[in-house]
Formats: C-alpha cells, sequence, structure tokens
C-alpha cells in the first residue's frame, strides 16, 4: 500500500493530530531546528527540548544531566538567566563541546514535545534536508512534517523547507501520496523563480528577526549547501523530548 506524506502548517495543528505510527519531522528553520543542528555539530552531547521557562530552570537545578547549558527565547530575545540566547552564532564548540543543552523555544520546542505519540521524531531544517529525505526514503511508515510557525500561524521559510523535504523525498524514488498542502509547499519550492533566501526573505517572522538585529542568523538558517546528519528525537519523558544526533 503506498504511504502518505502530509505536511501540518503549524505546532498548534499538529497536537490535533493522530501521530501514532507516524515517522513525524518537525521544522523550524527560524530558528530552533536549525540551532539545534549548530549545536550537535559543533559537539553538544544531547538538547533536552522543554515547553516552559521554568521547567528549564528547574530541569537544569534538579542536577538530572550534571552541568547543563539553558538555551532559547522568548520573543526571540535571550531568557533571563539562561546562558544562551537563540543564535546559531552563539553555539560554538568551545562553549558547548560536551554539553547537555536544555533548551526552551516559542514554537520549536513546542512542535517537537507535540510528537510524544509518533513512532519516530526527526529535526529538520535546510541544515540537514537531505539526510532528512534520505532516512524517509528508506522507512515504511505515514510521513507528517510539522512546520513549527510562529504562534499558531503558519510561517514561510517553515514552509518551504517542509516542500524541500518532499520534493527530495519524492526524487529518491519513493511513491507516495501527497496531502494538498504537501503539493503546494512542493510546488512552491520546485516551480519558483526565486532563489531560498529571496522567497523566504518575503516571511513575517524572516522580517521581524532582522528588525530585532538577528538578519545573520537567518543567512546561516537559509544555507542549504550545508549538509549535516539527520537529528532524531530519542525519547519523550514527561512532556519533555531528548534530540540527538546520529
Ligand atoms: C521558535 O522556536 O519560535 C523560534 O526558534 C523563534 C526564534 O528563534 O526567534
Amino acid at each position: 500500500m503506498r504511504r502518505s506524506i502530509d505536511v501540518i502548517a503549524t505546532a498548534q495543528d499538529a497536537m490535533s493530530r493522530n501521530l501514532e505510527g507516524h515517522l513525524a519531522v518537525v521544522i523550524d528553520v527560524l530558528r530552533a531546528t536549525s540551532v539545534m543542528s549548530v549545536a550537535i555539530r559543533n559537539g553538544a552531547k544531547q538538547i533536552v527540548a522543554v515547553s516552559s521557562v521554568e521547567e528549564a530552570f528547574s530541569l537544569r537545578d534538579s542536577g538530572r544531566f550534571g552541568d547543563v547549558l539553558l538555551g532559547g527565547e522568548r520573543n526571540a530575545m535571550k531568557i533571563e538567566g539562561f546562558d544562551l540566547d537563540n543564535s546559531p552564532y552563539n553555539y560554538v564548540n568551545e562553549c558547548v563541546d560536551g554539553k547537555t543543552i536544555v533548551m526552551t523555544t516559542t514554537n520549536g520546542t513546542q512542535a517537537l514535545c507535540a510528537t510524544s505519540k509518533a513512532a519516530k521524531t526527526l529535526v529538520c531544517s535546510f541544515l540537514n534536508v537531505d539526510a532528512v529525505a534520505t532516512e524517509i526514503a528508506e522507512s515504511d511508515m505515514p510521513v507528517s512534517i510539522i512546520c513549527a510557525g510562529t504562534e499558531g500561524r503558519f510561517t514561510l521559510e517553515d514552509g518551504l523547507c517542509a516542500g524541500r523535504l518532499v520534493s527530495r523525498v519524492l526524487s529518491l524514488g519513493d511513491n507516495l501520496i501527497l496531502s494538498d498542502f504537501a503539493v503546494a509547499m512542493k510546488n512552491l519550492v520546485d516551480n519558483s523563480s526565486k532563489n531560498l533566501y529571496e522567497m523566504a526573505s518575503e516571511g513575517e517572522h524572516f522580517v521581524r528577526l532582522q528588525k530585532k538585529g538577528f538578519g545573520r542568523d537567518a543567512e546561516i538558517c537559509l544555507n542549504s549547501t550545508m549538509t549535516l546528519p539527520t537529528l532524531r528525537v530519542k525519547e519523550h519523558f514527561d512532556g519533555k523530548v531528548y534530540v540527538v544526533g546520529e
């Protein structure tokens, strides 16, 4: 039987979907899932994604993961008392090597936490989209690609990454049934005369980050020449998730 591939517009939409038996893929291009890839590439041991700032502090104080770094954002800015904001530039090897990072962001970590019922969850951005496409092509589960969005609203850059992912999976020869939204995102990416950066720069969240002085972050996150490995969720526990590299 042919399996399906769907694209879900926001983290909030994902919460009402039945993901049992699905391969879930979470995308938050600007910036959570891109930052996770950069952190793991630069030597972080793992990311523990949590929904709230309070949970992050209490996990650190519990000592469960030893000496951790707290990272993430609210309203795009560093959270008071945290070690790191949500800029990929700050997750350098000297800072994150061997460390567990407890992370909470407005949308990306919420989307991850929403996949607790999925059979498997992968973490995707433009930085590792090829590796994620390969893993999807090698699996036999129905696929739900979750665009994190921003506070319940769809964001263009997540949709573009979902479209790129669907396109890559199909190019690997997989014969999937696409939902209408998956077709729309794929066609947007495949048929545009603009490059990725030009397309994404028309998005609300992109413009907002730029206004706040994070334009450089968008340049890294929209770099489609990087080929970082798949990130996967190793375990869901008490509403939190561990994210690890390959
Ligand atoms: C999020 O999870 O909402 C984002 O990563 C937001 C941001 O980086 O500003």
